[in-house]
């Protein structure tokens, strides 16, 4: 991929369908103090992983026009939805690099695994998608796959039950086919999921590796940029600013759960103003 020279001090624009993404970008604070990033969560219109490809297809473009127009160096897709749905077309539709979460996620798991058996666990849309599938076999054609999406997580997240018993109970019975395939690495294919994974550890058992594709990618990202020598090299200047389409209020409490770090600098926008951004 080819970053555009000279951008260091550029911010890393990173949108998702409302707060999930912030797991992707506290690794990406974690791994990149310097850079300045600007996030989008797109809150008037979540959930992306139970809509169709071609509403998501559209939406993920019109987020991406925003971002690109406020002069970032690299585009982050951080919802796994969005990236299993429309990194082809926004990499054709834009010059801006953009990078999504599946092949980071993939990769990790292809060298996880020892058995090459792997499952995936998403949202709906992921699932049907099957663009895990096709990533981790791109590495090892000879790997074996079970997905499952499991939409209730989501919710369960968001409402901040992390690890009480109705979370246990739906997880051992969504992840109940996953432990009978004799797994032992398991993507966890949506923003939500990290945050449940002492329960789905507590499901799966030891043996089976988790792969959080947040981390994953940040690794990839730190890697790229100093590859295109584009690294910020200090704190000068750095900023960290947000956007949401819907209550900035409600983005900022069950953020912090995410982000684990106090979120400032919210701006509203109307998702009108994200419509006309691009003509689709
Ligand atoms: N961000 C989405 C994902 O990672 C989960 C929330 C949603 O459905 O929009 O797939």
């Amino acid at each position: 991929m080819k970053l555009e020279k000279n951008t260091a001090d550029k911010p890393i624009g990173i949108f998702d369908s409302g707060v999930g993404g912030l797991t992707v970008l506290k690794a990406i604070h974690a791994l990149l103090p310097n850079e300045s990033t600007i996030y989008l969560g797109d809150t008037a219109r979540v959930p992306y992983g139970i809509r169709s490809p071609e509403t998501v297809t559209k939406y993920s473009l019109e987020n991406s026009s925003f971002l690109i127009e406020k002069g970032i160096k690299l585009l982050i897709i951080a919802c796994n939805t969005a990236s299993a749905i429309s990194l082809e077309v926004i990499k054709q539709t834009f010059d801006v690099p953009a990078l999504g979460v599946i092949d980071s996620g993939a990769r990790a798991a292809v060298s996880a695994t020892r058995n090459g058996r792997i499952g995936v666990i998403g949202t709906e849309t992921t699932i049907k998608s099957g663009a895990y599938r096709r990533a981790i076999q791109s590495f090892d054609d000879s790997a074996v796959v079970f997905e499952r999406p499991c939409p209730l997580f989501v919710p369960l997240v968001e409402e901040g039950w992390l690890d009480i018993d109705v979370t246990q109970l739906v997880a051992a019975r969504y992840l109940a086919g996953l432990k009978q395939s004799m797994i032992d690495t398991l993507v966890l294919g949506c923003t939500h999921y990290p945050l449940l994974k002492n329960v789905i550890r507590a499901v799966m058992g030891d043996g089976v590796t988790l792969i959080d594709s947040a981390i994953e990618k940040s690794l990839n990202i730190r890697q790229l940029l100093s590859d295109s020598d584009i690294l910020k090299k200090d704190s000068i200047g750095t900023f960290r600013k947000y956007y949401v389409t819907d209550s900035p209020e409600r983005f900022q409490k069950i953020g912090k759960r995410f982000l684990e770090d106090p979120i400032e600098d919210i701006t509203k926008i109307e998702v009108t103003s994200l419509e006309t951004a691009v003509a689709v």
